[in-house]
């Protein structure tokens, strides 16, 4: 079916991966993200025929075959100046990135010691929502999110794709058994009127799923 709704020279940019945020040196604040999601979705938007662009947070993970373009990124900040300098090219955004809220007001650029005044305090800003900018910018691509919550999962779904203005919103449950850096996951797809639940598959199949549903709802949005 996906086949038939392909993404045929379509231009897809897709976020992946956590972000980390560097304390001083050798210390940072990262996430749990594996970037196995947003990989495995770049391989299957690829393999139905998009041009994939992607920007991977730090990850262990080779390039899927036929993504035409990756862009390495460490920060939410540098993330955020990546995907900004590519979406004007770009008809579909797919955030599944593990974006760090929070990064560190004051980075230090010597290692922190331990001293007598004790345990340093970490004061933290908030990072862009690169999801949210995206989605705020007119004209604009069809936007994905990706939400990972621990309760009330469809509840809190549903709050995030009309607070963000989401075309579509591909939300799990992070327990100990499935979802962030497994290998098996399972989806709510919510999109403004409607929903599908995706069950539980490993990533690469889930993945394709998911990128055929993408593939469907942007043929019926695109602009003529
Ligand atoms: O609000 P929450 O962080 O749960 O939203 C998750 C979605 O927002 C994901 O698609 C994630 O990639 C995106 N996001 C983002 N920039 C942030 C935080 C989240 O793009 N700073």
């Amino acid at each position: 079916m996906w086949r038939e709704a392909g993404l045929g020279g379509v231009r897809v940019l897709i976020d992946a991966g956590p972000t980390y945020e560097d304390i001083d040196p050798v210390r940072f604040l990262g996430n749990r993200s594996s970037g196995k999601m947003g990989f495995a979705v770049a391989a299957a938007a690829a393999e139905a025929g998009a041009q994939v662009s992607l920007v991977a947070g730090p990850v262990a993970l080779a390039t899927p075959p036929g993504v035409a373009r990756r862009i390495d990124v460490r920060s939410a900040r540098q993330m955020h100046a990546a995907v900004m300098d590519a979406v004007a090219d770009a008809d579909v955004f797919i955030a599944a990135a593990a974006v760090a809220d929070w990064r560190v007001a004051d980075y230090s650029p010597r290692k922190i010691k331990k001293g007598p005044t004790g345990a340093p305090t970490l004061v933290l800003i908030e990072n862009p929502d690169i999801l949210a900018d995206v989605a705020a910018r007119d004209p604009r691509p069809f936007v994905v999110g990706f939400a990972a919550e621990t309760d009330r999962v469809a509840e809190h779904a549903r709050e995030k794709l009309e607070r963000k203005k989401l075309d579509m919103l591909a939300a799990n449950r992070v327990d100990e058994h499935a979802g962030i850096a497994a290998d098996d996951n399972a989806l709510e797809l919510i999109w403004p009127g409607g929903g599908e639940s995706l069950p539980r598959a490993p990533k690469a199949e889930l993945a394709r799923a998911l990128v055929a549903r993408i593939a469907a709802h942007y043929q019926a949005w695109k602009p003529v």
